[in-house]
């Protein structure tokens, strides 16, 4: 984790890169970090920790083996997507933001995906899907879990 704050110390806005190189290196940002981060690059945890719970993108633990991330943006919401949201909570046994006691998936939700004019927006695993409802996003995570 010192290595990865080595190599971009000294980039403008420093934090948020190394946020994301931890993740992708350890596959998410264990609040542990925060402090090792904060005397890193001389700010306070509650700066760190502040960027952490802002961008929905950093996880404390590791994500499931599939992820699903339903877009709650306007433009989704006025298309369906709370009952959506509310859907694959039921289905997948989960909240946002959380995984699966057996790690199969992980439920999150993200604020736009560049998909508006075709919501119900949802990516499966980096995917992107539009006008996805209820029996879609079951046949995209049963096909997802499967694979
Ligand atoms: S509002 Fe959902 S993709 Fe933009």
């Amino acid at each position: 984790m010192r290595a990865v704050v080595a190599a971009h110390r000294d980039e403008r806005g420093a934090l948020l890169p190394i946020l994301h190189a931890i993740q992708d290196e350890l596959g998410c940002v264990d609040p542990a970090v925060v402090p090792v981060v904060a005397e890193e690059l001389n700010v306070s945890r509650a700066e760190v920790h502040g960027v952490l719970s802002f961008y929905h993108d950093f996880r404390s633990e590791p994500a499931g083996r599939t992820t699903v991330r339903i877009c709650r943006a306007e433009a989704c919401q006025s298309v369906g997507a709370e009952a959506l949201v509310a859907h694959a909570r039921d289905r997948l046994g989960v909240s946002l933001g959380e995984t699966a006691f057996d790690r199969s998936v992980s439920l999150d939700q993200v604020f736009c995906l560049g998909n508006c004019a075709l919501g119900p927006s949802v990516q499966v695993d980096g995917r992107l899907y539009g006008r996805v409802d209820a029996e879609r996003l079951d046949a995209l995570v049963d096909e997802a879990v499967t694979r």
